[in-house]
This record gives structure tokens, C-alpha cells and sequence, in this order.
């Protein structure tokens, strides 16, 4: 299989680069980093990278950021970081993917624990992580030619220690755990799922 991967060079996107590479042809992506550059903020941006990278069978996104701060002092403006970084970015890449993936294809995207459990400070984290896991049920029964999506739900990773003191008793996952729920959106028969990791 030929999998792209965007986000590679981070935190998530490394340990699924080394995993999948193992068995399969791995094509890295990042705004800055990797194989090809695309930068998910832009829907041209998009359109360019898969005219750029070829025939692929399998679409993995672990980038998008959202903003991550008190609801007391949140802004329009700061709301919608996620929506358009998060949400839209992952949502484009299928919305103009479809249109290039090959035949039984897959859509991996990135949502997180805090759609299922919120924490604080996530006030703007919770709706874009909800809006992700329904745009992946509702995809899945239109997407055409035998194509997949899925989600996978994180909870806190073991390589963010950064992100403990957000998750108070909340134990971290460890990245193979991580990388078994890639593996099974990727590789297994489900469409329209979240995967949660936690
Ligand atoms: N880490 C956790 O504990 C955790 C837990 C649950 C869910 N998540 C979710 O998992 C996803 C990945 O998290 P992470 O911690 O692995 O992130 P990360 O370490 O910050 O890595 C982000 C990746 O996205 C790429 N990227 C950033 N902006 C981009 C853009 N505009 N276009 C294309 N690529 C872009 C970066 O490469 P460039 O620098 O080259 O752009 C990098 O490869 C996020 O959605 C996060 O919310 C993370």
C-alpha cells in the first residue's frame, strides 16, 4: 500500500511513519517537512499536493492545531483557529481526496480524547474534535468506490508529557497503543468509526 502520511514529523505522525514503513511504501507531509509539503489550511495547497504526489492508497492526517485556553477570555477569533486548522484542514484533505485516492482507498483522521471527556481550557478543542468524528459518520456513507474513513481519538500521548498537567489522573497512553489504532483504521475493514485510545 502507498501511505501518505501528514503530519509525519510530529509527535504522533513519527511512530506512525516508522510503524507502517515497516510493511508498506510511506509518503511523508508537512507544511514545512517531509516528502512533499502541503500546508492543510489551504484547500489549494491541497489540490496541488495530491496533482504532485501520485496514485495512493491510504490518507493518514495527525496535524491541525486548535486553540487552547480559558473559555473566560475566548474570542471568536480564537474559536475559530480549530474550525479552520483542525476541522477544515482534515476535512479537506477527504473533501478533495476522494477525488484522487485509489479504489478501497482509506481516510484516517485525528480527533482526541477531549471530545468524549472534556478538560479545562479546551472549551475550543471539544466542538472540533466532535465536528471531526461526525464528519467521519457521515462521510461514510457517501464516499464512493469502496472507500474508507475513520477516526482515531487519542487521549494524552506518552511522548507529550508537556500535556499532563491538562489530564489530571489521566494515565498516558503509550505511543505502540497509539499506532495499533492507526493500524487498525488503516489496515482493518471498518468505516465511519472512532477509535478511541484511552
Ligand atoms: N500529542 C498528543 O498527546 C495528542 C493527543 C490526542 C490528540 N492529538 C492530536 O493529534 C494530532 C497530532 O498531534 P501531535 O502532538 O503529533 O502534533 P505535532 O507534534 O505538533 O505535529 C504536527 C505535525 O503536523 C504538521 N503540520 C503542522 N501544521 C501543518 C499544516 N498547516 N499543514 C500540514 N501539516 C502541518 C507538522 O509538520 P510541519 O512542521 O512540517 O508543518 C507536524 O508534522 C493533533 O491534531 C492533536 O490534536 C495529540
Amino acid at each position: 500500500m502507498r501511505i501518505i502520511i501528514v503530519g509525519a514529523s510530529g509527535v504522533i505522525g513519527k511512530k506512525l511513519v516508522a510503524a507502517f514503513g515497516k510493511d508498506h511504501e510511506v509518503v511523508t507531509a508537512g507544511s514545512k517537512s517531509g516528502d512533499f509539503q502541503v500546508d492543510i489550511h489551504s484547500p489549494a495547497s491541497i489540490e496541488a499536493f495530491y496533482k504532485q504526489v501520485g496514485s495512493f492508497d491510504a490518507v493518514v492526517a495527525t496535524a491541525g492545531g486548535a486553540h487552547f485556553g480559558p473559555l473566560t477570555s475566548m474570542t471568536d477569533a480564537d474559536f475559530r483557529v480549530g474550525l479552520d486548522s483542525k476541522l477544515m484542514g482534515q476535512v479537506n484533505l477527504v473533501l478533495i481526496g476522494q477525488h484522487y485516492i485509489n479504489d478501497k482507498g482509506s481516510f484516517t483522521l485525528t480527533s482526541g480524547s477531549v471530545s468524549a471527556m472534556p478538560i479545562r481550557l479546551g472549551g475550543a478543542l471539544t466542538p472540533v474534535n466532535r465536528a471531526i468524528e461526525g464528519f467521519v459518520a457521515g462521510a461514510a456513507i457517501e464516499l464512493e468506490r469502496g472507500v474508507r474513513i475513520n477516526a482515531v481519538s487519542p487521549t494524552l500521548v506518552e511522548d507529550s508529557p508537556q500535556y499532563v498537567p491538562f489530564f489530571p489522573g489521566v494515565e498516558p497512553v503509550s505511543m505502540d497503543a497509539v499506532v495499533r489504532g492507526y493500524q487498525r483504521a488503516v489496515l482493518g475493514p471498518q468505516t465511519g468509526l472512532t477509535i478511541e485510545v484511552w
